[in-house]
């Protein structure tokens, strides 16, 4: 390894550590070591994902997949302080954000250009020690230099903005009509780029988080709705009766994706991002039949694609980011921090190092 400074020889950092709900304890580990191709780096921030509250609930999907002891954290940034062999594409200082899948590069889907759902795939603070902690190693691939006018401490937030942007991207956005379902910060990131890609008409739903739905409003959706209004009369109501083009599911609610289907216009496209609880939600299948629609299920973002657009949008301004992240907090208030996640009552809350 090629450090920059002398590094200390462990850290402390968040581990899942024990079968139950929460059960995370700041335990000590070795610093971790750059291998073949990897970067070291020292994190700036970590942001908290949807993905952090499955595992800090313990649910069938999170025991699953995190070993018990694994660091977990995913969406992160920071500055390289040590190169692996072999690495020439970075070198130490580089401010980077992080791509959490980690593919093999030499799958069927990888040579593809679907290195998202690698078929050796693995996310990084998920199925591998992550990023709530002073430092982690990557492969150097999956750390990506920012855009220059992005400030270090709004740079974690590129994971969910990329899933808002693979969303969107999976239908048509400019000079479209596009409704965004569920405003969590995945959602009102969407509803912020809809518009900054040229949407003709942003229709934002929630059910009834009022300080989610204020501020799709801020980040300038024309309509917003919630469960006070019939949501797919509504939509046909403001689309000449015929469905939006566009329809992103963000809500994780069975209900939501009813409507986005009975909302949609003939021919159009509806990209679900979700994960729902019951994986098996009734689904209004006549409708999908007779309405002709594309329906596409989305994971992660596409690499490097929608790193590239997400680039542009950023470079260009475009992007509201300090309307979005509504918590910074210091990462030993990581407890706190889970439980404001879990309430709702937040934007982005990031954890700073
Ligand atoms: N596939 C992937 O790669 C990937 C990655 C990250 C997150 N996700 C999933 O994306 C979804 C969005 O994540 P998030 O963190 O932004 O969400 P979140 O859970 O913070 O927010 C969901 C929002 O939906 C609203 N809602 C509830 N019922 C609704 C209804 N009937 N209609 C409209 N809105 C309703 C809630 O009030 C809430 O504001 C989650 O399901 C998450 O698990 C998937
Ligand atoms: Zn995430
Ligand atoms: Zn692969």
């Amino acid at each position: 390894m090629r450090p920059m400074q002398d590094l200390p020889e462990s850290m402390f950092g968040w581990t899942k550590l024990n079968d139950e709900i929460g059960g995370f304890s700041l335990e000590k580990h070795d610093m971790p070591k750059p291998e073949h191709g990897e970067v070291l780096i020292k994190t700036h921030s970590t942001s908290i994902c949807g993905t952090d509250v499955h595992i800090w609930k313990w649910d069938d999907w999170a025991k699953e997949n995190v070993p018990l002891g694994t660091i977990t954290g995913h969406e992160t940034c920071g500055v390289i302080v040590g190169l692996g062999d072999g690495v020439e594409s970075h070198s130490i200082g580089d401010k980077v954000a992080i791509e959490c899948h980690l593919a093999c590069w030499d799958c069927p889907r990888c040579d593809e250009g679907n290195a998202h759902i690698c078929e050796r795939g693995e996310i990084f603070g998920v199925h591998s020690n992550g990023a709530f902690a002073p430092y982690f190693t990557i492969p150097a691939v999956n750390a990506r230099k920012l855009p220059s006018n992005l400030a270090m401490e709004n740079a974690s937030i590129q994971d969910p903005l990329g899933n808002a942007i693979h969303t969107l991207t999976g239908g048509p956005v400019k000079g479209s009509s596009v409704a965004i379902h569920g405003l969590g910060p995945i959602g009102l990131f969407a509803v912020n780029a809809a518009k900054a890609m040229g949407a003709s008409k942003v229709i934002a739903i929630d059910w009834d988080n009022q300080e989610r739905m204020d501020m799709a409003k801020k980040l300038g959706a024309d309509l917003v709705l919630g469960k006070d209004h019939n949501i797919v009369d509504e939509i046909l109501a403001n689309t000449d009766g015929r469905g939006v083009d566009n329809s992103c599911e963000f809500s994780g609610s069975p209900q939501a994706l009813s409507n986005s289907i009975k909302s949609t216009r003939m021919g159009g496209y509806l990209n679900i991002l979700s994960v729902y609880g019951d994986s098996t939600p009734p689904v209004p299948m006549n409708d999908v039949v007779f309405r002709y629609l594309h329906i596409k299920g989305i994971n992660g973002r596409k690499m490097w694609s929608t790193w590239d657009l997400m680039h542009q949008l950023l470079e260009e301004n475009k992007i509201d980011i300090e309307t979005l992240i509504t918590h910074r907090m210091p990462f030993e208030q990581f407890n706190q921090a889970m439980e404001l996640a879990i309430s709702g009552d937040c934007g982005k809350v990031v954890l700073e190092f």
